[in-house]
């Protein structure tokens, strides 16, 4: 076991856990965006950084590794300043017109940003006034779009790590820097099995699941059927 303290609290933890699992398993907050439990934890967004004793500079509590006698502080006016700006440069390219977005209530950034206390960015938006971004949706299950993505990779890491696929990707960089998605108009030659995993990672709307609510009756036929995909052979009746 291993002995250290988090903001004053003594906490154990086992070996190889991160900062992050410590707080958690002690019931301390520490916000995420770009950490998917198992998934992914690659440390882009630095909103998890935490200030530890020993270390000179702010650490991200979601992939550093616990250690004997460690004291960590999550919430210092260094670690609060830290957080808010590197949400104010990711806002400055994300859409805030969260009244017409779909995930509207239901964002994990909108979560962060509120509890950090950040409406909007500071910043210049690098996205020019009036433009819109269009929207990749030609798969007629999944859709994406670029104006809402916060650049977290949480998609790219679970169609690799999850659903075994290799059918997202990070393009270019800095301001250009986009998430190439498998929705467009050549989606049936892809890798992309749309079993709509990203979108449930996706910390914000940016990818999307295109679930019709009600069918017209004439337009269905109930099947007895096996999802290909997983072969467990449920017979889920649809
Ligand atoms: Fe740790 Fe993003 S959650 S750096």
């Amino acid at each position: 076991m291993i002995h250290l303290t988090i903001d004053g609290v003594s906490v154990q933890a086992e070996e190889g856990m991160t900062i992050l699992e410590a707080a958690k398993a002690a019931n301390i907050r520490i916000p995420t965006l770009c950490y998917l439990k198992e998934v992914s934890n690659i440390g882009s967004c630095r909103v998890c950084v935490v200030e530890v004793d020993e270390m000179e500079k702010l650490t991200a509590s979601c992939n550093t590794l616990v250690r004997d006698g460690m004291s960590v502080r999550t919430k210092t006016d260094k670690v609060v300043r830290s957080r808010r700006m590197a949400l104010d440069l990711i806002l400055s390219h994300h859409n805030l017109v969260c009244f017409s977005c779909p995930s509207n209530g239901v964002c994990e950034l909108q979560e962060v940003c509120h509890e950090c206390g950040i409406t909007e960015s500071s910043y210049q938006s690098v996205r020019s006034p009036g433009i819109e971004v269009p929207a990749v949706e030609d798969n007629p299950f999944l859709g994406y779009r670029p104006d809402l993505c916060i650049h977290c990779q949480r998609c790219i890491n679970t169609c690799a790590n999850v659903s075994g696929c290799n059918a997202i990707k990070l393009t270019s960089r800095g301001i250009f820097r986009t998430i190439e998605t498998p929705f467009g108009k050549n989606w049936k030659q892809t890798e992309c099995e749309s079993c709509g995993n990203c979108a449930e990672a996706c910390p914000t709307g940016a990818i999307y699941k295109k679930e019709a609510k009600t069918y017209r009756s004439w337009e269905i036929q109930r099947v007895r059927t096996t999802c290909p995909h997983c072969a467990v052979g449920c017979q889920y009746d649809l």
